[in-house]
């Protein structure tokens, strides 16, 4: 019996699960982790699944606490440790790659306004600023300047960035309604949301104490998302918005082409690191060598569903119908055999 968290939102696997469970006849039910008795509730399943996201603050509160908890007392669960302590989490993802060696785009935190300061006097411009936070592209600036660089540093080391960026919001929406793929409505509610903020920015506090740059990594027209989930990879490139450096959240994407060296990384990345599942944003230096700039153990299905086939570790391209949802299941049901819940 698999139990899953059935929450959904925009891109989420959970239709893709339930509808594979029930085509594949493989018993599951529907849970509420949210529920105080959350772990009786599971006590009669081997595996729970939950695709936590960071736009739901109550996911951010627990999702981990829950499922690292399940994981120690012997159940399967997706995502697991190795798969997501780094979630949604850059500067983790950072010391992470590093580590072991993975191809990141050099990458720079600092835990003080001096430090930060220091390193502003020192180093070249243009840079990227993020936060540790988000997606979309939504806390990812590009940053030309000393002076620029350290006025956010200022404000990471005082008020802090809110986790939500309102005027970002509003004009993603306007950019989508002028492509077609936003309504009227959609840009009424971009408004409402400079006055009304979302629960999890209320519920949250701001990101503040440390700054993190990257370097710039220039004339990149896309990035190169690559998918892994077991032995299978997908691939997609994200077009850069018009007049602006940032792929992610474009909705514009290309299956053509994509770079089987990031292939690769992606797959011994996600093999070293043990992951259950895993999307790498790559970009591309002067060299044409791929470089890592964040990887996510979640990815919207929207894109990446329309890919038209997938590589397996030898990266042998396969055609035909990607099911990267099923696939998370696949992996789950594998492990079944030998680890059973001890409680
Ligand atoms: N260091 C960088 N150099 C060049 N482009 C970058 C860099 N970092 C991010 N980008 C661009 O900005 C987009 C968003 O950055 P990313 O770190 O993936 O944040 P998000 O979590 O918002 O997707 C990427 O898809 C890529 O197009
Ligand atoms: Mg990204």
């Amino acid at each position: 019996m698999i139990a899953i968290h059935d929450r959904r939102f925009y891109g989420s696997f959970n239709a893709g699960w339930i509808e594979y469970c029930i085509e594949n006849s493989i018993p599951f039910k529907s849970v509420n982790c949210y529920d105080s008795d959350i772990v009786a509730q599971v006590r009669d399943c081997d595996a729970l699944l939950w695709h936590h996201s960071h736009v739901f603050y109550e996911d951010v509160l627990f999702a981990k606490q829950l499922l690292y908890s399940l994981e120690q007392a012997g159940k399967r669960v997706y995502p697991d440790f190795n798969t997501t302590w780094h979630f949604d989490d850059k500067v983790g993802q950072k010391y992470l790659l590093e580590s072991i060696g993975a191809p990141l785009v050099p990458s720079y935190v600092f835990y003080s306004k001096s430090a930060a300061v220091d390193w502003i006097q020192g180093t070249s411009f243009p840079k990227v600023f993020k936060l540790r936070i988000g997606a979309g592209g939504m806390h990812v600036k590009l940053v030309a300047s000393r002076e620029q660089a350290s006025a956010l540093v200022k404000r990471a080391f005082t008020s802090g960035f809110s986790r939500y960026d309102e005027w970002h919001n509003l004009k993603e929406r306007l950019r989508r309604y002028r492509s077609g793929s936003d309504s009227v409505y959609g840009i009424f509610k971009g408004v409402v949301r400079l006055l009304l903020r979302p629960a999890f920015v209320r519920m949250q506090s701001s990101e503040k104490g440390y700054a993190y740059f990257q370097d710039f990594i220039a004339d990149n027209e896309s990035d190169t998302r690559i998918v892994v989930v077991g032995d299978r990879a997908l691939g997609e490139k994200r077009l850069v918005r018009e007049n602006d450096f940032r792929a992610s959240g474009s909705g514009k994407f290309v299956y053509s082409n994509i770079d089987l060296e990031a292939v690769g990384i992606a797959f011994d990345v996600s093999r070293r690191l043990k992951l259950q599942s895993a999307a790498f944003d790559f970009v591309f230096d002067s060299h044409r060598r791929p470089l890592i700039v964040e990887m996510s153990y979640g990815f919207g299905t929207t894109g990446i569903c329309n890919a038209p086939g997938y590589w397996t570790s030898d990266l042998r391209w396969h055609e035909g119908r990607v099911n990267p949802e099923g696939w998370i299941l696949e992996g789950i049901m594998r492990d079944f055999g030998g680890v059973r819940s001890s409680l």
